[in-house]
């Protein structure tokens, strides 16, 4: 079936996660005229669309991901005047801008938190979830993923509310259809602004069932993902949003589904069904989750990570879209965890980015990712600022009887903050992110990573990128080709077949630092894009990509 053309399918999208990205007044804190500053960075890179991590008024318990006023831009990133700029200036380069839509909660801080917490019955009173105490203790054993119970007292209401994330973080009630009004009007007013779209946080989760019993023991609480992840009622809230919203515009939306397998998303994300463009898949970035969930030092398993990819590459064809990425604000970076941050740092990260890149799909850069950031590496607890990380030590550490030294390990390898750090520019000081001082530390390697050295070497991470995406625009077949896995059994090379019109690109990466015989090394078909220099023959090299394209004269393949 010939798929349907749309921009976003052809787009590459650039994430800026806005405290980290450029800091323009010296408060040590990114901000929206840092972006402004970096547009022409963005068109040089080439990039199509820009999705920024929330620039909304936040009490920042979770970085932006706690609002207390979704139509006022938080005052350390600037002014509802900086955002049209931004928006104005990105679109008259070419550049899309679509933000982050947290909506399953708001901040406890948001005016209808406050009035729904009065004692004195009012219209808000039914815009969160509460529930009363059950023998005196918690309404179930449900426990949050930032740690803890997910339920708070409250002692206004003698009741307590739910909250999936931090107790700074209440869910908002989706089945009140006011609470539904309110923020498809928001939405609406967003778009009438101009922008071009809306990453979805966690929108899988916003429906509940009516079934509050105590969930598996999962460590110290019960699991509440069956009670709320895919709810019964998620598909009809979103075609509602769809039809009084969505649907009179030409956006780009994309939800973040976790824990979603391939049917769910088809139903989310079906090209029929009138809901969500794409959903992001996360499967294969919740790989190796062990006793304490994702806190480990599990390597990655090649073959589980092909399986993942191959499954929703196959599966979403002909019904769905997918999204692509290895990394985002909440994951560690992806040359430190899927490639090599140390001797095979450079030829790891560009083949990482073209195993993704020629895959089908809308690919995702995490801002770093194309300079080849690495983890940060923090070595004190001090270093860390992210709510999920201080909440897991505490509970894991003080709780659970991990040690120290362990949990740091963890930390070092998972934590979100590895993600979080500045962006580096230069070799400046702070790595050009801010005059002042950041308000998380710059990472150490910076003198040898950034954005500055790799303009002007040829055959940087960043000009690689900078190549990658510029294909995308010359070979409909990287858009639109069909997908084939190869050499499944294979536990060092991740290869596969993308095919369209009679053109064929065979893709060939090895994830390993071994020297890799593979029958796919070809002496004589022509090379779209590698990682190394000069033809391999017969082998693969350490980390080597190869993407080599034929053509079928007059025919299909
Ligand atoms: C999403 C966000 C994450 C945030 C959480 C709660 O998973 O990506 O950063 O903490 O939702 O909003
Ligand atoms: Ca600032």
């Amino acid at each position: 079936m010939e798929e349907q053309k749309k921009w976003w399918k052809e787009a590459v999208v650039y994430q800026i996660y806005p405290r980290s990205f450029k800091d323009s007044n010296g408060d040590g804190i990114g901000d929206l005229r840092g972006i402004l500053e970096k547009l022409d960075y963005l068109s040089y890179l080439g990039i199509d669309v820009i999705w920024m991590s929330p620039i909304f008024q936040s009490p920042n318990h979770d970085n932006g991901y706690d609002i207390s006023d979704y139509q006022g831009i938080m005052d350390e990133f600037g002014t509802m005047e900086d955002f049209r700029l931004l928006l104005k200036e990105s679109h008259k380069r070419g550049i899309k801008i679509i933000l982050d839509l947290v909506v399953n909660h708001t901040s406890d801080e948001h005016p209808w938190f406050i009035k729904s917490r009065e004692e004195k019955e009012n219209p808000y009173w039914d815009y969160y979830i509460w529930k009363p105490a059950k023998n005196g203790k918690e309404p179930n054993n449900w426990g949050a993923w930032f740690g803890g119970s997910a339920w708070e007292y409250d002692e206004n209401r003698k009741k307590y509310y739910f909250h999936q994330f931090s107790p700074h973080q209440p869910d908002l009630n989706w089945k009140n259809p006011k609470v539904r009004e309110e923020i498809f009007a928001m939405m609406r007013w967003w778009l009438e602004q101009g922008i071009d779209g809306f990453r979805m946080d966690v929108i899988n989760m916003i429906s509940k069932t009516e079934d509050y019993s105590d969930g598996a023991l999962k460590g110290l609480y019960g699991d509440l993902s069956p009670y709320c992840m895919n709810g019964p009622q998620v598909h009809e809230y979103l075609r509602e949003m769809h039809e009084k919203v969505l649907c009179r515009y030409d956006i780009m939306t994309i939800g973040e589904a976790m824990e979603a397998g391939v049917e769910e998303a088809k139903k989310y994300a079906g090209a029929a069904r009138k809901e969500l463009n794409m959903v992001f898949q996360l499967e294969h970035l919740d790989m190796g989750r062990g006793q304490y969930g994702k806190w480990n030092d599990k390597p990655v398993n090649l073959k589980e990570l092909k399986e993942i990819f191959g499954k929703w590459q196959e599966e979403l064809k002909g019904t769905g879209w997918n999204s692509l990425c290895w990394s985002n604000h909440d994951q560690p970076r992806a040359v430190s965890r899927f490639g090599d941050d140390g001797t095979y740092w450079e030829a790891s990260a560009k083949m990482l980015a073209t195993c993704l890149h020629m895959m089908r799909g809308t690919p995702f850069i995490y801002q770093g990712e194309e300079i080849g950031m690495t983890n940060a590496g923090f070595q004190k607890l001090e270093d860390y600022r992210d709510v999920e990380s201080l909440q897991a030590y505490q509970e894991l550490v003080e709780e659970a009887g991990v040690s120290h030294g362990a949990m740091m390990e963890y930390l070092k390898l998972k934590s979100r903050d590895n993600a979080r750090t500045p962006m580096q520019w230069n070799e400046e000081r702070q790595a050009g992110f801010t005059e002042g001082s950041p308000w998380i530390p710059v990472i150490g390697s910076y003198p040898e990573i950034n954005v500055h050295k790799q303009r002007s070497e040829e055959s940087s991470i960043l000009n690689y990128y900078r190549r990658l995406i510029a294909l995308r625009r010359e070979k409909p077949v990287i858009v639109y080709g069909d997908f084939h896995m190869l050499l499944k059994e294979s536990e060092s090379v991740f290869a596969y077949e993308r095919k369209l019109d009679g053109v064929k690109l065979t893709v060939v990466c090895n994830f390993t630092t071994q020297e890799t015989p593979c029958g796919l090394v070809s002496e004589t078909a022509s090379i779209l894009i590698s990682n190394y220099q000069d033809r391999a023959s017969g082998i693969l090299r350490p980390y080597e990509a190869v993407v080599y394209e034929e053509q079928c004269k007059g025919g299909r393949l």
